[in-house]
């Protein structure tokens, strides 16, 4: 008889929460895993430990909050993935605690955010969201004043790690200058021109995008000080995780 170390992929149970896309199952299914449940809403409190009652496996995204009593309480938890960049919604300590290793997928929504900052530019320096209300409310503004073109506009970027190196290539291609600052040494993309501190890159920018992680140095990062450091017109510009 073969001897058997590990419990059979047949008889492992997970439990995709969060809407994960069905392509998910569909590959847990073609490397063997046949007992995937999927949920299209993220579960708290009660609801959260019974589901995960017997569960191995669970995928979650950012809204299902996997604190110390959800991990303590779960009976046969042995892998969380996260199937987003940040991990702050796991009890990262508590799943250490519990020999529960936590992955995830640090660049599914790098150039999804990218893609995003540069339609909120063009839209901003266009002034749209505040033409649109007025189309809504029967209004019908010809004039361009105050409604820019992004193309020889400077956009500081502050945090030029995944998400903001791919939006400095972006911006160059739509014709904007970029600058950023990192407290890390980064080689630039195209033209991009580092600065020294914050401060000097508030002064320059037409655009400021933040795209840092949220740790004890960049919790209000900006405060009136940084914002009176802006151009006077200027956009601000907050896509990294908020809370
Ligand atoms: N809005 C969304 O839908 C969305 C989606 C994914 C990620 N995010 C968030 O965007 C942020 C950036 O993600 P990423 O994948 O580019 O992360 P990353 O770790 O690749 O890059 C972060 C960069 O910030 C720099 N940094 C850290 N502290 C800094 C400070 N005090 N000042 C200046 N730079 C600093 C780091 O050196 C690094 O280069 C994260 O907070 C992430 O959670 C938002």
């Amino acid at each position: 008889m073969e001897a058997s170390f590990s419990l059979p992929k047949d008889r492992i149970r997970i439990l995709l929460l969060e809407g994960i896309h069905e392509s998910a199952a569909q590959h847990l299914a073609a490397q063997g895993y046949r007992q995937v449940t999927r949920v299209k809403t993220a579960l708290e409190g009660e609801a959260l430990t019974e589901a995960l009652k017997g569960v191995h496996m669970v995928g979650i995204r950012s809204r299902t909050q996997l604190t110390a009593p959800v991990i303590e309480a779960a009976d046969r938890l042995m892998a969380i993935g996260c199937f987003c960049i940040g991990t702050n919604q796991v009890d990262l300590n508590a799943a250490r605690m519990a020999g529960i290793p936590v992955f995830n997928a640090p660049f599914s929504n790098t150039r999804s955010v990218a893609e995003l900052v540069m339609g909120e530019i063009v839209m901003l320096l266009r002034r749209i969201p505040s033409r649109s209300e007025q189309c809504h409310a029967g209004g019908w503004d010809k004039s361009a004043v105050n409604a820019w073109e992004v193309r020889g506009k400077t956009l500081g970027i502050v945090g030029y790690g995944s998400i903001g190196s791919q939006l400095s290539v972006l911006a160059e291609a739509f014709g904007l200058r970029v600058i950023y600052y990192d407290t890390m040494d980064k080689l630039p993309h195209g033209n991009a021109t580092p600065v020294a501190t914050l401060q000097d890159l508030l002064g320059q920018s037409d655009i400021v995008s933040l795209h840092v992680p949220q740790t004890d140095e960049t919790r209000n990062m900006i405060g009136e000080a940084e914002i009176r450091a802006m151009k006077p017109n200027s956009i601000l510009l907050n896509n990294a995780r908020g809370r």
